[in-house]
């Protein structure tokens, strides 16, 4: 049995973290390093890129910068070569990087379609191969996390491609899972909810949007990024050994706020929400 609560519970990973540079792949990566992995942070953008290895160094750990765009299949596969000429055989990866604008869909061009769904889908396929491959190659065991989102099941209006593209990461997901599960690979995935991130708040957040969609959360607020950071280490950890395949949720209820008939109730003050389940009573 491994504890998962141990200090140096990544000590024996070495991990690829893409859009590392920035919002919750930065985070996922410096707590990778804190629990002890060797941390490969891959972005588009040199800068973010360096800014989380140096975070990493100056807090004693151990990690690697390389800029590659994960649309490019090639590119990829030489950030791989560069992150292992480096840190050694990389056993682990977090498919993080990712794509994403509201629009109507009826304004969408092929392009814009392309764009978020190349980087989304062909992306996590070009890295994910990528290391499967190079596993399989060393008869070496890994562990593969895909940060989803809750509408990868269910889909949402006004973010088609990036709701085409999750979708199809979280059948790559389960398809892998089932398939390497032979060589000793898990792959899993992640689907958070509401998390503050600068290119989120940019892109996905017009005017008063945080504050509508926050009352939609159970839990009355947005994610902090220790959060998820720590549930990805777990899944991605020898803690949780039989875990492979699955899409863990992690959003404070929201998703099954919007399915439950009479949660409306639970979005209200609670006072004001009794009063109307007392008017809602029989009378004798
Ligand atoms: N609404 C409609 N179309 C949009 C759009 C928007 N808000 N933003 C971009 N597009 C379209 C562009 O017009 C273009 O289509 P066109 O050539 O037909 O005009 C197409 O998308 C590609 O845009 P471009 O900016 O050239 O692509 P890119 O590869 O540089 O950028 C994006 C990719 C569009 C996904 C960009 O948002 C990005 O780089 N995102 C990375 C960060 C991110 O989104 N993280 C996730 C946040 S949670």
């Amino acid at each position: 049995m491994v504890d998962p609560f141990r200090p140096d519970l990544l000590r024996s990973k070495t991990t690829l973290v893409t859009g590392g540079g920035t919002g919750l792949g930065r985070s996922i990566a410096l707590r990778f390093a804190s629990l002890g992995a060797n941390v490969a942070v891959l972005g588009r953008r040199p800068d973010p890129v360096a800014s989380t290895v140096r975070a990493i160094r100056d807090r004693g750990g151990r990690a690697f910068g390389v800029t590659a765009d994960v649309r490019d299949g090639s590119a990829v596969r030489s950030a791989f070569d560069a992150v292992e000429g480096e840190l050694g055989p990389v056993n682990q990866l977090v498919n993080n990087a990712a794509g994403n604008f509201l629009a109507a869909s009826e304004d969408l061009s092929a392009n814009a379609f392309d764009a978020v769904v190349r980087i989304v889908l062909h992306g996590t396929f070009h890295c994910t191969t990528e290391l499967g491959r190079r596993l399989i190659g060393r008869q070496q065991k890994g562990e593969v996390v895909a940060i989803t989102t809750t509408y990868a099941e269910s889909g949402t209006a006004f973010a088609l491609p990036s709701a085409c593209g999750k979708a199809g990461v979280l059948a790559l997901v389960r398809s892998l899972a089932v398939e390497w599960a032979a060589y000793g690979i898990r792959v899993n995935a992640v689907a958070p909810g509401a998390f503050r991130s600068e290119a989120a708040s940019a892109r996905l957040m017009p005017g008063t949007s945080e504050e509508q969609m926050t009352r939609r959360i159970p839990a009355g607020r947005p994610g902090h990024h220790w959060e998820i950071a720590n549930l990805v280490a777990y899944v991605m950890s020898d803690g949780s050994p039989y875990q492979t395949g699955d899409q863990v949720t992690i959003d404070g209820g929201r998703q099954l706020l919007s399915g439950q008939t009479f949660a409306w109730l639970a979005t209200l003050d609670r006072a004001e929400a009794k009063r109307l389940l007392s008017e809602s009573k029989p009378r004798k």
